[in-house]
């Protein structure tokens, strides 16, 4: 869709739909999320029954770039504010303290909530729209529990289907980053300092440039955050990740012995059953990142093997959901390779 051109009567009617406390899915510039209003505590609940979500797995609040953020949060620290100046709208979420009024729902139990104005016209549309601009949308990825993440509309249609469960998708493209947002939590910083939840688009070194200090990685007692579940984003094919070397030798091994790779690669790589190569930068990579995971799941292939990235911090956000999507497949090579394909 051309975003210059809006679909005003979709996004009213999207709007309307929210107000009413039924689920609606919307772009933004990392995926798409699947909306709720967050003041509601029954359409929260339809949420999580939607995804299959754990009860105690808190969501996002997104806000619209005029919002109060007294209203949602308490104790806000300057920095809080200074990193909202820099980057909303954009793909960054806050952990605060919450406000009193925020349903439990929304945080899933915990003393916090997690806040982000996304960039993309379409959500920044929705978010005006609803209640007035007042009010704030709770949403997680629009894809169920531990899967992976939607960059397209046919990704959540694919998701859910048409039984009724989400009311609406608004179509807004393909998101333009492709994976989900940098979260920072800030809720104790007087204790633990800023801590990176989640890394993605909004570096930590670009953190530390607005608030003089550099986030540090979660410790055991950081709060629980699902897209950090050591197996998350994942497809039903297994998925295993590794670096160009190796994995020309794979790729000759499993051909011997039959099976079926898919691959996901950046550099020139031999013929394999099914294969993407995505751009060799680490924007290019995460923007078709999700799609190219979805698209070689349905390949009918023994394995979806990616060319590792480099280790480089500007591919941390890259890596990270890699590692969790490869999570648990160690020894699915080796068994793939030490035993031919059946029939
Ligand atoms: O880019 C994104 O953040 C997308 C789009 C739709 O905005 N949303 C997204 O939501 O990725 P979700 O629910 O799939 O992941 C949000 C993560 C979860 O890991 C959740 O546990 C964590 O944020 N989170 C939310 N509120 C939190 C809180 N109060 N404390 C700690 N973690 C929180
Ligand atoms: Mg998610």
């Amino acid at each position: 869709m051309d975003h210059q051109d809006l679909d005003q009567a979709a996004i009213a009617a999207a709007a309307r739909a929210l107000e009413a406390g039924a689920l609606v899915a919307f772009p933004t510039e990392t995926v798409y999320g699947l909306g709720a209003d967050a003041e509601n505590p029954a359409a929260v609940a339809a949420i999580y029954a939607a995804k299959g979500r754990p009860q105690d797995h808190p969501v996002i609040v997104h806000l619209a770039p005029e919002a109060p953020l007294d209203y949602w949060a308490a104790d806000i620290p300057q920095q809080a504010r200074a990193l909202a100046d820099a980057f909303w709208p954009g793909p960054l979420t806050l952990i605060l303290k919450r406000a009193a009024n925020i349903p439990d729902a929304v945080s899933g139990g915990q003393d916090t909530v997690g806040l982000r104005c996304p960039a993309h016209p379409v959500a920044l549309a929705l978010l005006r729209a609803f209640k007035g601009g007042r009010g704030g949308v709770a949403a997680p990825s629009a894809n169920k529990f531990g899967a992976v993440s939607p960059t397209l509309a046919q990704h959540v249609r694919d998701e859910f289907g048409p039984d009724g469960t989400v009311a609406m998708v608004l179509d807004g493209g393909a998101s333009q980053v492709g994976i989900e947002s940098t979260i920072v939590d800030l809720s104790r910083l007087a204790t633990h300092g800023p801590v990176l939840l989640r890394p993605g688009h909004v570096s930590a070194e670009a953190i530390a440039a607005v608030i003089d200090q550099l986030p540090s990685a979660p410790d055991a007692a950081a709060p629980r955050a699902s897209g950090t579940l050591e197996s998350h984003y994942a497809p039903h094919t297994p998925v295993a990740m590794q670096d160009s070397a190796q994995l020309r030798l794979t790729l000759a091994g499993l051909a011997a012995a039959g099976r079926k790779v898919a691959l996901i690669h950046y550099s020139a790589m031999p013929p394999a059953h099914a294969a993407l190569r995505l751009p060799a930068t680490p924007d290019g990579f995460a923007h078709a990142l999700y799609a190219a995971l979805r698209a070689m799941d349905g390949q009918g292939a023994d394995l979806i093997l990616v060319e590792a990235p480099p280790q480089e911090g500007a591919w941390l956000g890259v890596n990270d959901r890699l590692r969790r999507a490869a999570h648990g497949s160690t020894g699915i090579v080796h068994g793939l390779l030490n035993s031919s394909a059946p029939g």
